[in-house]
């Protein structure tokens, strides 16, 4: 059983972001201060991180969806010269950015937010997002991405703890590589893998794991699946899960936005979004599911005790954390800050502690 839950959000760095509906009210640019203003608005209320990650290519459709994204690792630069306490995960795509340029990135970020940054290592899933670049390593990737990523690591590793580096690899060759001045701390790291590759790599190297719970896998085997692989080689990784949540006053009006929604899909782009996935023959298992309205991602829907019990479940579970979705971020950041994060502690630690770290 894990302590306390960390609450997180999972960034519109892309248009419309997660909630791939028609409907006027779902459309929206990815702007910085979008972006800016959610992390604000989630220091102030007592989550812990925010999470923006790296797109290259949408999926088109009436809404375009996600033919608009910010770019992660610079959004999150602006971001922690704009904020002081929230963590700030920044995403890497490895095929687009040498890990000599990566960890000099990184640390630079780590300087700005004064130790604030985690890297999520993206090993890359969807060809279309690097083959227009000229950057796709060839369908042979899908075999051994997670294998680059291995070798990634271990190089920014090297870097961020020596400040120079010579690395004779299978995928990088380093000779007397500098990247100074080091960073703060040593930067955390999490992965996204659902695959047992991609799983077995992050119990390599990171420190946290997101998974995607959805209503037939529960998240239990998803989260032990990760306890397993760590454990085997004798580490441990805090499972984190990617939910879109709709928490209103009461289950009758969440369940409205909810029907609302799944009432205007963007079918055609929802569909190209699951066809893309399905081009890594190896197992990828992001993109299994119904085309529904949040791309494959599990909604949690109800009033904000409705909410909060759920979210008691998944932390009896086992699981660490969440970065969260919301359809409406102007208002549901601070509403879910202000109404279910208290209920989440006041159940799991019996008062009210991140009040009292915030206060301090
Ligand atoms: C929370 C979360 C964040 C992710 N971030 C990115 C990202 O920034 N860019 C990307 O291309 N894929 C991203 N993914 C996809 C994963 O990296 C991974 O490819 C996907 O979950 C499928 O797992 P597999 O690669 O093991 O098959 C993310 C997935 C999750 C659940």
């Amino acid at each position: 059983m894990v302590d306390k839950f960390d609450f997180g959000m999972f960034l519109p760095v892309t248009n419309n972001g997660m909630i791939a509906s028609t409907a006027p009210e779902y459309q929206y640019m990815p702007t910085f201060e979008l972006n800016r203003d959610a992390c604000v608005d989630a220091e102030n209320t007592g989550y812990s991180f925010a999470l923006a990650q790296t797109k290259w290519r949408g999926y088109g459709g009436k809404t375009e969806l996600w033919d608009y994204a910010t770019e992660s690792l610079t959004l999150m630069s602006g971001i922690a010269a704009s904020t002081k306490r929230i963590e700030l995960i920044a995403s890497v795509s490895l095929p687009l950015l040498h890990p000599g340029v990566c960890a000099r990135m990184a640390a630079t970020i780590d300087g700005i937010s004064n130790g604030r940054l985690i890297l999520n290592i993206v090993a890359g899933w969807n060809k279309m997002e690097y083959a227009p670049m000229g950057l796709w390593p060839g369908d042979d990737y899908y075999r051994y991405r997670y294998e680059y990523a291995v070798e990634y690591v271990e190089v920014l590793r090297g870097l961020w703890e020596k400040g120079r580096l010579t690395h004779k690899g299978k995928y990088f060759n380093l000779d007397d590589c500098i990247c100074q001045p080091l960073p703060k701390r040593s930067i955390p790291l999490c992965g996204a893998g659902q695959s047992d590759a991609g799983m077995k790599a992050a119990a390599l190297w990171a420190d946290y794991n997101f998974i995607m719970p959805n209503a037939e896998l529960t998240t239990l085997d998803l989260s032990t699946r990760t306890q397993t692989f760590a454990r085997q080689v004798g580490r441990s990784v805090r499972s984190y899960a990617l939910l879109v949540v709709i928490a209103e006053e009461t289950d009758a009006k969440a369940e409205a936005v909810l029907d609302h929604i799944n009432e205007t899909v963007d079918v055609e782009a929802v569909e190209t979004w699951r066809r893309l996935g399905q081009a890594d023959a190896t197992g990828s298992s992001a993109q299994r599911h119904r085309a529904d309205a949040f791309m494959g991602v599990l909604p949690i829907v109800g009033s904000y005790k409705t909410v909060a019990d759920r979210f008691c479940e998944l932390h009896a579970q086992g699981l660490g954390g969440a970065a969260m979705v919301f359809p409406n971020w102007g208002r549901d950041v601070k509403k879910f800050g202000e109404n279910v994060i208290p209920l989440v502690d006041a159940a799991l630690l019996g008062n009210d502690v991140r009040l009292t770290k915030k206060s301090a």
